[in-house]
């Protein structure tokens, strides 16, 4: 028995030696000390065959190959555990050598970049910025802006309305006119950028929310020739080259004359084309004078003052400007389209 336990000995110091990773060193701690079959307990069970007289002698040995065995497991598998982890470090130190990722830039959606685009004109001209809300009053999107109650323009704008007490997502950016007439002593020259809705089907062209820019000017002894000149220099700016334009009536109950500013076509230059169905012409705003008695529905005395007002559709500019077919792919924010601005 005491040969056998020597064996033992030698076969553990082999195998240690063979166990190079914390598995290894898990299945000999089974081998050796497993509950079932493990070779330590079966060692110890045999001691009671062991003659009376030498049991104290065997049993010594054996104890101390078990304890011998433990530590050495135990010495072992921790040094493996300290070169695993110094190996897991040197695998996650940094590179410094590796070459830096990019940052992800994001960029501006087309409709900010035009906003910002016609902001920077306008502000250039020493008009303010003033948003305006979306959510408005009958007062400030259609009354004061002298649409009477059953006036027939009315219709063309049909209003998404949002309670009964006539609160309503604004029609068009004109009610920033009426608020910043308000609120600020003319001379009064003010540009505002915004969403407005209307109750439309969305197609290539329209959809129920869009972007509007509104502009407008009010001071001593303006006429239509401030007004083409000022939105001439604002379309040249815009588009660039040297588009002509014509302004055609047209009619707002709020502007008296009202008109239509168009521009020969960016993409035949006058000549014809599927964009301008072959009239030559883009339309580009509407505009006109302020009429005299939204002037007197903020307190502002049309004997005194006069002003000019025009609006623009953002959405259909950065069409144009960036060949956009569709209005949904200005809406959709697929970042294939997005991120080539
Ligand atoms: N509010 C008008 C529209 O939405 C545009 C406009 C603004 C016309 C200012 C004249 C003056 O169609």
């Amino acid at each position: 028995m005491i040969d056998e336990i020597s064996r033992a000995g030698a076969e553990f110091d082999a195998a240690l030696d063979a166990a190079s990773d914390s598995r290894a060193l898990d299945e000999l701690r089974v081998h050796w000390f497993g509950r079932k079959g493990g070779a330590i307990p079966a060692l110890f069970a045999r001691l009671k065959d062991v003659p009376k007289e030498q049991k104290k002698e065997v049993g010594d040995v054996l104890n101390k190959l078990r304890d011998r065995i433990q530590s050495a497991l135990d010495e072992k598998s921790s040094r493996i555990a300290a070169d695993e982890a110094a190996r897991k470090e040197l695998r996650e130190t940094i590179d410094v050598t590796l070459p830096a990722r990019k940052p992800q830039l994001g960029s501006l959606h087309p409709i900010t970049l035009v906003r910002q685009q016609m902001e920077d004109i306008f502000r250039e001209m020493g008009y303010s910025v003033d948003p305006g809300p979306e959510i408005e009053s009958d007062w400030y999107n259609f009354e004061a802006l002298n649409f009477t109650p059953d006036h027939p323009a009315r219709d063309t704008q049909d209003t998404f309305f949002v309670d009964v007490d006539k609160l309503l997502l604004r029609t068009h950016t004109s009610n920033v006119q009426i608020r910043a007439m308000e609120q600020y002593e003319p001379p009064v020259k003010v540009i505002s950028c915004g969403r407005v809705y209307r109750r439309d089907e969305i197609t290539m062209r329209r959809s129920p929310m869009f972007h509007q820019a509104e502009g407008f000017l009010v001071d001593r002894g303006i006429h239509i020739g401030h007004m083409r000149a000022t939105l001439e220099h604002f379309v040249r700016k815009l588009f660039g080259g040297e588009p002509k334009f014509r302004l055609r009536p047209s009619f707002f109950p709020f502007t008296e004359p009202s008109a239509e500013l168009d521009m020969s076509c960016l993409f035949c230059g006058g000549n014809g084309c599927g964009t301008c169905s072959q009239t030559g012409w883009m339309e580009i705003l509407g505009c006109g004078m302020i009429h005299p008695q939204v002037l007197r529905n903020v307190n502002i005395d049309p004997e005194q003052w006069s002003g000019f007002a025009f609006g623009m559709g953002i959405d259909r500019v950065a069409m144009l400007k960036y060949d956009i077919p569709n209005i949904r792919t200005l809406f959709e924010n697929d970042l294939r389209v997005l991120s080539q601005f």
